[in-house]
């Protein structure tokens, strides 16, 4: 991660005393019925802005929010955002949605040009979203002094030492619903983990590279020869060895439509489908993890939102909480699941990014981070 420049490094360039600072957050948060339910990457980017409030820059900030389709959208409103930022940090003044306009996504020249027009400079403290090539992500370092903020800092330390020097041994616990999501991500964790823990949807792909009958359990049959590949390398990958099943006629998040739930062996008769890792695996998964010297975990075991099937996932991150290991859980339903079961604050970092995280780790940079080094006057180094 080398040459990309800290706040203070742009301290150091600019006085930013009564300067417009234009600072990218990730304020994509979960918003139901008008109110956030997880407010973690509005608190987890207040040390910047209140770094740079206390550094007496004027801030300005901006976010995207869901997936507008390039015009305004009262679906995707910031409002909330805005309120929540007004509890928080007053001072702070939120631009609309850059989604709404179709220059963000499109990464239009003109468009960076109105998003920087009577700014100073930009911090990029949006690590969530620093693996698009969007233009308020790699736009402004074109032409502003620039800088990461506290948020994309302290990932990119983290996330990137995974990859140099973890305290071994280094456990991945992936899971998730599709291998082919993920396969360049497993990949790459294969070179650098001691072994690898698969559980979730995309375990039956690999239940059945090693022969194992899945029934109606979801299964990339084209990723299967890709799957028995992957077994097949030096690194032990660890499958579930028994499997909670919604037998014929059930239905997820419908306890009430019947279905009998059943533990079964690693091979599923037809009619089956598997929704969750077994107790048996839980408990092997939970030994894994506890004599880990870090543990990565990204990917719910099963489909925990219906309480019948939560057992793998919590199994995990319990385990995640009581171990000893350096504990990363990768964003998305992972953080989601943590928080559920309420051990989200046991862990040593729980990432703000999803795809942000996982392609850092599989690729070692980010478009985001990429712009931040190419910023007038850079040489100094996160
Ligand atoms: C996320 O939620 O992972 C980030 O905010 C990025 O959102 P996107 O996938 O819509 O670009």
């Amino acid at each position: 991660m080398t040459g990309v420049p800290r706040l203070e490094d742009l301290a150091d360039r600019l006085d930013l005393r009564g300067r417009s600072v234009l600072l990218r957050a990730d304020f994509n948060v979960p918003i139901s019925d008008g109110e956030i339910t997880d407010d973690l990457r509005i608190r987890a980017a207040l040390p910047t802005m209140r770094w740079l409030l206390g550094a007496g820059a004027r801030i300005t900030a901006c976010t995207h929010l869901g997936r507008p389709k390039g015009r305004p959208d009262p679906a995707f409103s910031v409002g909330p955002v805005r309120a929540r930022l007004a509890e928080l940090v007053p001072e702070v003044e939120l631009l609309d949605n850059l989604r709404f306009d179709p220059g963000e996504t499109a990464n239009d020249p003109e468009f960076v040009q109105r998003l920087i027009a009577g700014h100073d400079a930009y911090v990029n403290d949006a690590f969530g979203a620093s693996h698009r090539f969007h233009a308020s992500i790699v736009g402004p370092p074109r032409f502003l002094p620039s800088a990461a903020g506290r948020l994309l800092e302290r990932e990119v330390e983290i996330l990137g030492e995974l990859r140099q020097n973890p305290r071994r041994p280094f456990v991945a616990v992936m899971g998730g619903s599709k291998v082919s999501d993920k396969l360049a991500v497993i990949e790459a964790l294969l070179e650098v983990v001691d072994s690898l823990v698969i559980g979730g949807g995309m375990c039956f792909t690999f239940l059945k590279a090693r022969g194992h009958s899945v029934g109606t359990s979801l299964c990339e049959d084209d990723m299967v020869d890709t799957c028995r590949r992957l077994l097949d390398g030096p690194k032990p990958i660890h499958l579930p060895i028994d499997i909670t099943a919604l037998g014929p006629g059930g239905r997820l998040l419908d306890p009430t439509a019947g279905g009998e739930v059943r533990q079964m062996g690693a091979s599923l008769p037809e009619g089956w489908m598997g929704v969750d890792i077994g107790p048996g695996t839980a408990a092997e998964f939970g030994d894994i993890i506890h004599e880990a010297g870090t543990v990565l975990w990204n990917g719910p075991m099963g489909v925990f939102e219906d309480p019948r099937f939560g057992g793998g996932t919590g199994a995990v991150a319990h385990a995640m909480a009581e171990c000893r290991a350096f504990t990363i859980v990768g964003g998305g339903d992972s953080a989601a699941a943590a928080k559920q079961f309420g051990v989200d604050k046991e862990m040593d970092h729980v990432s703000t990014g999803g795809g942000a995280a996982l392609e850092l780790i599989e690729k070692g940079d980010l478009p985001g981070l990429a712009a931040l080094r190419g910023a007038p006057g850079v040489n100094t180094e996160v």
